[in-house]
């Protein structure tokens, strides 16, 4: 049984293969023992420190506020004398906002905690069970479960928080989050990710210094600029070695991630719905559920929290036909034409990218309403039969007989000024009444809590689903929320309109692929602005960013694949000078980036030069080739780009260790230099290896090809010189007789 419960010591015994979570009860008082690898003994309650001064209230009533100041939670309340940043915070009806959390009893469950409309990982008894912490404060009335889910073979413990108002007045919830770490400051560094439009997800380090530190969004949104994820890390913790301590939070909206080091050298961690703008009015008998959190804590560095991540993400969250499968790949017209397309057009594209092996083609955006620009119709999802004569039926059926899939783009949040729908429904967008709201890519966003909005946003998507043979759809929101007003809520409630909004975007993907299980559906915002693991609970990849060049695609999947599974992230092969910043770099290396992720094509196949085009049918059988080892395999960081200014290289590594494909890109040649020494990872020391380029014939001649796992991980292996900036090489390791 991974979770245990020691009666005598009230000690709480979270246990995943590599590492212990700790939680003592003492006084009542849930605290924080321990999370780190693996320890065995049972009388961990010591690590609380409550055998030394301030005590516990109940030996030292006169200092229960340096209790409360010093004590390690597992959930801090706000008002009661922890002056620390709280992790839930009310308001009564009194206007009073003091809780005070006391152990009320608990129960151990096989399974994974089920969180009602929301994300979740998931389990069976025989992956994982779930603790049920129940807590209450007599005086608000307010119960709160901590829930925490651990899993038998991964390294990782998935926590949310229940809270329901037990009282006998409504009262209001004005910071709810989802989890607090308590630790001691192991010289930790905080590790975030940061961007923006076509930079998301930028790997940035640095000290936990003394203060609070963080990240966070107002956005509506996680962002192209903050992620909902935070790592902290001793100081001296690379790739492969040192202590991780990973968060990642399944939510799509508003968030906070907070490391606040404090007097005594501990640090508090804190993760959840950002407090901003958030008030949630909870009824007498009201429950309020707050979004999950999965800890990831691994002792062999990045690398090895990105495994636990990748394989619970894997197993545990990503659902539907696609979960295990190879991704069709596509083609999608947005930088091949962008709103300038007719049927003729994308049959024109089908047809060539059909003759080279590309498997479906996806029509962006700009097909229905008169939407010829970015300034108008969404909302009136009605086919623009001026580019499309015969409808949606004519255009699939054309692209079906070519023996491709077709696809379709939808940003079924939004609505523009100039729209049917926006002259119909004006106050069916978020607004401030009084107050002119900002138009954001000349858009408005619509009120989704509101069940006819939600159900007129829903329905669009869906009937158009139901009149043709659509087997993919990419659903986009781009723009972020502001002038934050709900026309329907009452005034003591706009302040939920954040959560409300994800809640319903939950609802309409969860009913969207329940009616269309076949579907493969791809989320998308604006790029890669809603990246997070929330919606992998929906769509099985996420468009990553608008940026595909190849050199600004290392730093953004590598920020990525801190997290996620390179199975998630949609990665295309685009044209040249790159639509983002006009970079040249060879059409080879493109390819080899792009089959890091799910793999397509956004060019116009029919105007990109012919050498290029050769390219393609090659591509798509090293995608072919290589999709299940970069899919289900284990991923490895080699070298960074962002870190060293010249190369990047990563592994993936199947789970016996027999194969593995390295991905190496020389981003600027050093002129008169050695050839590349790379120590590979992951492989079996005692195993004997063929290397070889599969896309290379003449480096396949002349380089000795077979090695030791131990010479190729110890000593290394030399990559090839090549000539000049933006080369690549790709590197096939198989297991061989010695
Ligand atoms: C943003 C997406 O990231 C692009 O790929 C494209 O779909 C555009 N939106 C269309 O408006």
């Amino acid at each position: 049984m991974s979770i245990t419960f020691d009666e005598e010591h009230a000690v709480f015994s979270l246990e995943t293969p590599a590492t212990s979570y700790i939680i003592a009860v003492v006084d009542g008082f849930v605290g924080h023992a321990y999370y780190g690898k693996k320890v065995s003994g049972s009388d961990a309650a010591y690590l609380l420190r409550t055998n030394e001064p301030p005590f516990v209230p109940s030996k030292n009533e006169r200092e229960r506020l340096s209790f409360y100041d010093s004590f390690p939670w597992e959930y801090p309340c706000g008002g009661i004398g922890d002056f620390r940043e709280s992790a839930l915070c009310v308001r009564t009806a009194q206007g009073h906002n003091a809780v005070c959390l006391r152990y009320v009893s608990h129960s151990i469950t096989p399974g994974a905690a089920e969180l009602e409309g929301l994300p979740a990982v998931t389990g069976t008894a025989g992956d994982c069970a779930t603790l049920s912490l129940l807590c209450r404060d007599d005086v608000t009335g307010l119960e709160v479960t901590l829930l925490y889910t651990v899993y038998e073979h991964i390294d990782a413990v998935a926590r949310a928080v229940r809270i329901v108002n037990n009282g006998t007045e409504p009262l209001y919830l004005t910071k709810a989050l989802s989890a607090a770490f308590d630790t001691d400051n192991r010289d930790f560094d905080l590790v975030t990710l940061h961007g923006s439009w076509a930079r998301e997800r930028h790997i940035c380090r640095r000290p936990v210094m003394p203060g609070t530190q963080g990240v966070c969004s107002v956005r509506g949104e996680d962002s192209h600029q903050e992620h909902p994820f935070m790592a902290v890390c001793a100081h001296n913790a690379d790739d492969d070695s040192g202590d991780v301590y990973g968060f990642s939070f399944v939510y799509s909206g508003n968030f906070t991630a907070v490391a606040q080091a404090d007097q005594f050298g501990s640090v508090r961690l804190l993760m959840g719905i950002n407090p901003e703008s958030f008030c949630w009015k909870l009824e007498a008998g009201g429950c309020f559920t707050c979004p999950q959190v999965v800890l990831a804590c691994s002792s062999e560095g990045f690398n090895g929290m990105s495994h636990i991540y990748h394989d619970l993400y894997r197993a545990h969250l990503i659902r539907g036909e696609y979960k295990d499968k190879m991704r069709p790949v596509l083609i999608n017209n947005w930088e091949a034409t962008y709103f300038n397309f007719d049927t003729d057009k994308l049959v024109s594209i089908a047809k060539e990218a059909a003759e080279d092996g590309i498997e479906m083609l996806v029509m962006d955006d700009g097909w229905f309403g008169k939407r010829n620009s970015d300034d108008c119709s969404l909302g009136d999802w009605n086919v623009n039969e001026a580019k499309l004569p015969g409808g949606l039926s004519r255009l699939v059926s054309e692209v079906n007989k070519l023996g491709m899939k077709f696809g379709i783009w939808f940003e079924p949040e939004m609505i523009s000024p100039d729209s049917s729908l926006y002259r119909a429904h004006p106050d069916w967008a978020i607004a401030v009444p009084g107050r002119t709201a900002g138009l954001s890519r000349c858009q408005y966003v619509l009120d989704l809590s509101r069940p006819e909005v939600e159900a007129y946003a829903y329905n669009s998507v869906a009937s158009v689903l139901r009149s043709a043979n659509i087997e993919y759809v990419k659903w986009d929101m781009n723009r972020q929320l502001a002038d934050i007003g709900s026309a329907s809520l009452p005034p003591d409630r706009q302040g939920e309109l954040f959560h409300r909004y994800v809640l319903a975007v939950y609802r309409m993907q969860e009913r969207l692929i329940t009616e269309f299980p076949h579907l493969l559906l791809e989320n998308c915002s604006g790029g890669g602005a809603r990246f997070d693991p929330a919606m992998l609970y929906y769509s099985p990849q996420i468009w990553c960013s608008d940026d595909t060049d190849a050199v600004e695609r290392l730093a953004i999947q590598e920020g990525t694949a801190l997290v996620y599974p390179l199975s998630s992230m949609g990665a295309h092969v685009s044209t040249c000078p790159n639509h983002a910043c006009g970079r040249i770099t060879p059409f080879k290396t493109r390819g080899y980036v792009a089959l890091a992720g799910t793999f397509g094509y956004e060019l116009d196949i029919t105007k990109i030069p012919a050498e290029d085009r050769s390219l393609i049918p090659g591509q798509i059988a090293l995608y072919k080739k290589f999709n299940a080892l970069v899919r289900t395999g284990d991923y490895y960081r080699v070298a960074s780009y962002s870190r060293n200014n010249e190369y990047d290289c990563w592994e993936c590594v199947n789970k016996d260790k027999s194969e593995a494909l390295v991905t190496f890109v020389q981003v600027l040649n050093n002129p008169n230099y050695h050839s590349r020494k790379i120590c590979f990872k992951g492989l079996d020391p005692d195993k004997t290896y063929a290397v070889s380029y599969p896309d290379d014939e003449q480096e396949k001649r002349s380089m000795p090809s077979v090695f030791t796992g131990s010479m190729l991980m110890n000593a290394g292996y030399t990559i090839p010189r090549m000539w000049g900036d933006f080369q690549a090489k790709l590197i096939y390791i198989r297991e061989t007789e010695s």
